[in-house]
């Protein structure tokens, strides 16, 4: 019998990608999104790769009697991957209540829907920001979580032990949290990549729009770290790769090999790398100079983070395998195919 996923906010970027390789593994896909943050479209893209359109349901998840609904008119689910939620750092600082609301109320009601409607497995969205700035280097999932740095990491925080708690609770509920470090890149199709709306607060969007045309100059949000040539050092995780961690957590829960009925990983590539060393590692993929400028610190920026990712690779079954020139030549190639 075939798997049938849900997969909410899987209009959105890592959602969108998560899918393809649902399909690609054999799963029937049904996408719950309320298109606040991405296109309708984006279904087009899914189905240009794979040749399946997904189920869509356009719903707000943070409505009970919208959720309800949903679950109702789609029976035979037997996994959620939970990605549906607000996602901007800098908004959530403030609109703090709106972010509360949306991304606590959506998961709650999607863990009473699991409940109501014998669905069992449920793989979490969440994020290397709980872990604040590690006083220990890499971090791995025994590092202690620390006070978020924005209502947003607050609300992934809160969400993993709403998880925690639930599954606890309720023994026939199992749980996985996927701690994301920086996604980026896109689908080597060129057909789904990351859709900012707006300016971009992330570094590879807006980096990719600046070498496109549309920004006159990338800032460097500072270059007196204590880090070897200064500038911020993040874990850049390839999207696909990621989007393929889902499907072997979804596999995990789905055959029964969890170990508890709350995990949790980390998903990154166990390699740290500063803002100027990916703008030399984007110059050197696609031979594109990136017109760039050190400017002052951006708040709530962390100095450095990078996972460990040993947990991951041996306990999972999963590792990343694209490097960075690669995913940064998606991401280009993304850019170029968007502003035909
Ligand atoms: C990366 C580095 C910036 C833009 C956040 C969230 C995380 C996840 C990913 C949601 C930093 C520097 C950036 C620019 C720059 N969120 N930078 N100039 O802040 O590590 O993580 O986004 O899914 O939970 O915390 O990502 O891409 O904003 O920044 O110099 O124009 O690039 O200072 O060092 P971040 P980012």
């Amino acid at each position: 019998m075939r798997n049938k996923v849900l997969v909410t906010g899987g209009t959105g970027y890592i959602g969108s990608h998560t899918v393809v390789e649902l399909q690609n593994s054999g799963c029937e896909v049904v996408i719950a999104d309320n298109l606040s943050n991405s296109k309708i479209e984006v279904l087009d893209g899914i189905e240009a790769i794979t040749g399946i359109r997904p189920l869509f349901e356009k719903v707000d998840l943070s409505c009970a009697k919208e959720c309800t609904e949903f679950f109702t008119k789609h029976t035979g689910i037997n996994a959620i991957i939970h990605f549906a939620a607000s996602k901007a750092v800098g908004e959530s600082v403030v609109k703090p209540l709106l972010y509360y609301r949306n991304n606590l109320n959506s998961l709650m009601n999607i863990l009473e829907a699991m409940k109501e409607f014998n669905v069992p497995n449920l793989v979490f969205s969440s994020s290397c920001t709980v872990y604040g700035q590690p006083d220990k280097l890499p971090v791995t999932e025994a590092t202690p979580r620390k006070e978020a740095e924005s209502p947003y990491g607050n609300t992934k925080t809160i969400c993993e032990d709403i998880i925690r708690d639930t599954t606890k609770a309720n023994p026939e509920l199992k749980g996985i949290a996927l701690r994301y470090f920086n996604p980026i890149g896109a689908h080597p199709s060129t057909k789904i990549g990351e859709l900012p709306l707006g300016v971009p607060g992330n570094l590879i969007p807006f980096l990719t729009q600046t070498v496109a045309g549309m920004r006159a100059e990338l800032s460097v949000f500072g270059n007196d770290y204590n880090t070897p040539d200064g500038s911020c050092i993040r874990d850049y995780i390839n999207v696909v790769d990621l989007a393929k961690a889902h499907v072997v957590a979804i596999n995990r829960l789905i055959e029964e090999k969890q170990k508890s009925n709350y995990e949790f990983f980390n998903i990154g590539t166990g390699k740290g790398v500063s803002v100027l060393e990916l703008i030399e590692s984007f110059e050197r993929a696609t031979g594109e100079k990136v017109p760039h400028k050190i400017v002052g610190r951006r708040a709530g920026d962390i100095e450095q983070i990078y996972a460990d990712t040993t947990f991951s690779n041996k306990e999972l079954g999963w590792k990343s395998e694209k490097s960075l020139d690669e995913t940064l030549l998606s991401a280009w190639n993304w850019q170029v195919a968007l502003n035909k």
